[in-house]
């Protein structure tokens, strides 16, 4: 029988990817995004269970403890891979949450494979989870699970987080089997949001679609309660800060810029390579800049770091040709021998590299045309010290809610994103400062054991309301 923990985390992703070598040899590396990024401080102080795939397409290896969590791989088969990941996951849900930016496409046996893998990953909660324990499951690629695992265990709390945008009522409509998903969720005590809006939606559309009566933010499902709110998600700020302020990491990111050639301007953007991420906007508004002669090659560089995401979906490959063109376009037409204008890196880089090139980037550029959060800018705020820089921020990141004091723009209008960059450039040194002592205080108070124990106690605190008025 599986070891029964207090407190589970249910995500499709583990905090680590099962890599298998030509020679046969297993070995781990940290695994992409945001919800890892978010999720591992918490669960190393809760010492709870991690349900997840392991990122292979083989049997699941036996579960393991890193860094005081039970890890708990789960099994996805090749054709799994294909159709509950790639399909159902990334190219219907991911595009249609995110305003459609791409086409979703719907495909009958995709939703199949997701059901049965969500009923795969609900029985492994139901497994682990000891009498009364509380259960958070995580994101778009396993919203079935909260009513799956209410059927086989109701005496569990169980809560829900979305870490990415929840779309509007006429756009989840578009889904084919938009009622399942949605009894999905309500299957949570407590379904979270990075966003106000997002909650008001899903309340909105239980009316709309089911019929369910609504108080608040809370529905009637059941002759039970379930609750939505917004808990947006943040870095561990002081783990960050710590982090930049090491004196390798200083001087890593003093090479960096003397490998730049020491250019006035350093402009970074540090993405997966996704569509929703504006990184193709982000490289046009800086060839233009250079067409316009607002900026020169030598004087201004920018680092483009993308991480490879979800190669086998065909969005994915066509964004990788159009950012690649627009790279050898830029280089083609402003570089120099020795002086590219563009250093554009296709690969993962380490925490320690990653906080070297935010402490040596002048200006972050994060463009999303829609993101639940992003991560990415909070990060860049936490490893500027008492530097300085500026980050310039798409409205349509969740993040710009929080951080005023950006240089915000709206990523469909390339003017703005260009005036917006070059103010960042050159507003002065002491207003600049200013601004990010502001956002690094916001992010001190306002960091991921916030967001978690904000959530958690929110959960607890249905229960004993449910218990009161039971
Ligand atoms: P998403 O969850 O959509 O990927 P976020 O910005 O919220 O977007 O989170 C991305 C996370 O992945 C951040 O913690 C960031 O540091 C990390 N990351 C992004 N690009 C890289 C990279 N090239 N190498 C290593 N880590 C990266
Ligand atoms: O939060 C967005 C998110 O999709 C997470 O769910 C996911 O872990 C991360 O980005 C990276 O994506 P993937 O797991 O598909 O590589």
């Amino acid at each position: 029988m599986a070891q029964r923990s207090s407190f589970v985390v249910v995500a499709n992703r583990l905090p680590v990817d099962e890599i298998i070598t030509p020679d046969g040899e297993r070995q781990w590396r940290p695994s992409p995004g945001g919800l890892v990024t978010a999720l591992h401080p918490v669960l190393t102080e809760h010492r709870g269970t991690w349900i997840g795939w392991s990122g292979g397409d083989g049997p699941a290896p036996e579960p393991f403890e890193l860094d005081g969590i039970h890890i708990h791989p789960v099994p996805l088969s090749a054709d799994e891979l294909e159709r509950y990941y790639e399909g159902q996951s990334n190219a219907t849900i991911w595009p249609l949450y995110h305003d459609a930016v791409e086409t979703p496409v719907y495909k009958r046996r995709w939703r199949d494979s997701y059901r049965a893998v969500n009923q795969r990953f609900a029985e492994a909660a139901a497994d682990v989870a000891a009498e009364g324990a509380t259960v958070w499951v995580q994101d778009y690629q396993l919203q079935l699970v909260p009513a799956m695992l209410r059927e086989m265990r109701s005496d569990l709390r169980i809560g829900f987080f979305l870490h990415i945008p929840f779309p509007p009522i006429e756009l989840f409509m578009q889904m084919p089997f938009r009622a399942e998903v949605l009894r999905g969720l309500l299957g949570a005590d407590l379904v979270g949001f990075q966003q106000r809006l997002a909650a008001q939606n899903f309340v909105r559309l239980a009316r709309h679609l089911l019929g369910l009566r609504y108080e608040g933010q809370s529905i009637q499902v059941d002759g039970r309660k379930v609750k939505a709110g917004a808990f947006p998600i943040s870095i561990d700020t002081r783990d960050m800060e710590r982090l930049a302020a090491d004196p390798a990491v200083q001087a890593r990111a003093k090479q960096i810029r003397a490998e730049l050639g020491d250019p006035k301007t350093v402009i970074l953007g540090v993405d997966r390579l996704d569509y929703t991420k504006g990184i193709e906007l982000r490289l046009k508004a800086f060839r233009e800049l250079l067409a316009d002669e607002r900026l020169n090659v030598g004087d201004a560089v920018m680092v483009q770091v993308a991480t490879p995401s979800r190669e086998r979906v065909e969005h994915y490959q066509a964004l990788r040709v159009k950012v690649e063109r627009e790279v050898g376009r830029i280089n083609g037409e402003f570089g120099k021998v020795g002086t590219p204008a563009v250093h554009y890196l296709h690969q993962s880089v380490s925490k320690q590299e990653l906080a070297a090139m935010y402490a040596a980037a002048d200006v972050m550029m994060v463009t999303p045309l829609r993101d639940g959060m992003n991560l990415v800018a909070k990060e860049y705020i936490a490893c500027r010290g008492d530097t300085g820089g500026a980050l310039v921020l798409s409205e349509f990141a969740g993040a710009a809610t929080e951080l005023r004091q950006a240089f915000l723009c709206n990523p469909h209008d390339p003017d703005g994103v260009k005036d917006a960059l070059m103010r960042a450039i050159n507003t002065e040194p002491a207003e600049l400062k200013r601004r990010i002592r502001v956002m690094q205080r916001h992010l001190r108070t306002h960091d991921v054991a916030r967001w978690a124990r904000t959530f958690l106690a929110e959960l607890d605190a249905d229960e004993a309301e449910n218990a009161a008025e039971g």
